[in-house]
């Protein structure tokens, strides 16, 4: 790679069927994200998020890696260099399109096709769903040279995995493969590397369907319940839902009622309704 590297050039997308197809976009890198990467994939974000014709995001890699994490030069040496001000303002630039990430308003899907490490584990985190293949490799590898696994990864492993096996994923440096990480739910499923793409895409093609402002209350609903208590959960999940009421200008669950109980065109436990006919 020249030292030319556009900041454009480091995050590609492609829509296709109201799926937004975003790819990490430096292969000969291993797509590790540098202060150029994680300024375009915000912009690439912003751009994607309220586009009518974009109801899915699947985030993924060009070449053999996901993300190598972060980069160990532009990020870490380059920044440093720049003192504590150079360390903070790409630490903001990277963190900020995880959180973007974590709330976005379309469903995310993070398809991981190769490496992934370190901070990766931030946008994987992030995605609402994770899919790999079984030839991808997950690493904390932050142990093997000397740092700890910051930018949010210890609390991305202790979040999905269980203390013991993120306490041991953390302290050994050693890699889980793809069906390791499904075991220990790092991902939701993982897949031979040939049937990946097709698997990701039927699930992105079935959240299409949906109803988009239920599924963005849904994934927000359970994030946010994860830390309250019983009682909180209950009362919010009331107001949520009051909320969506006046967010879903379709009104799509009086119009899925009338297709289950007058019209008996669609039932409920077995699939969606036609929010393509708006009668209520
Ligand atoms: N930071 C900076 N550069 C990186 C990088 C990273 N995280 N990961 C890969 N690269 C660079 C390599 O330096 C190399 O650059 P070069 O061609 O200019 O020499 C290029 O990407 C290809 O990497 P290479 O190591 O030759 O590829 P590989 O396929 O043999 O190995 C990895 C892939 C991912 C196992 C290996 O690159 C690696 O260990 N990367 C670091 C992973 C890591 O610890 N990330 C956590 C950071 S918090």
């Amino acid at each position: 790679m020249s030292a030319v590297e556009r900041e454009e050039d480091t995050v590609r997308y492609e829509i296709e069927n109201n799926v937004a197809w975003v790819y990490f976009n430096r292969p000969a890198k291993r797509n590790c994200m540098s202060p150029k990467l994680n300024r375009q994939m915000l912009r690439v974000l912003e751009e994607l998020e309220f586009r009518d014709d974009v109801g899915v995001l699947v985030l993924t890699g060009e070449g053999t890696a996901w993300s190598a994490g972060m980069d160990l030069k532009e990020y870490f040496r380059e920044t440093e260099a720049q003192g504590l001000p150079g360390v903070r303002k790409s630490q903001r630039e990277a963190y900020t399109w995880w959180e973007r990430l974590r709330w976005y308003q379309k469903a995310t899907i993070a398809m991981v096709n190769g490496w992934c490490f370190g901070g990766g584990y931030g946008p994987l985190f992030a995605c609402d769903l994770a899919f790999c293949s079984d030839d991808a490799q997950f690493g904390l590898s932050e142990v093997n040279w000397g740092i700890l696994p910051g930018g949010g990864a210890t609390k991305v492993a202790t979040e999905l995995m269980p203390m013991r096996v993120a306490m041991y994923h953390a302290m050994m440096g050693e890699n889980l493969t793809g069906p390791q990480a499904a075991q220990y739910h790092l991902v939701n499923e993982s897949l031979p590397a040939d049937q990946l793409r097709a698997r990701v895409k039927q699930v992105a093609e079935t959240l299409v369907q949906k109803n988009w402002a239920t599924v963005k209350y849904t994934k927000d609903a359970v994030r946010r319940v994860r830390e309250m208590t019983y009682d909180n959960a209950e009362d919010y999940l009331i107001r949520l839902q009051e909320g969506l009421n006046w967010f879903d200008k379709s009104d799509g669950r009086h119009v899925a009622m009338k297709q289950f109980l007058d019209d008996k065109t669609f039932k409920p436990g077995l699939g969606h309704y036609d929010k393509n006919k708006t009668e209520v």
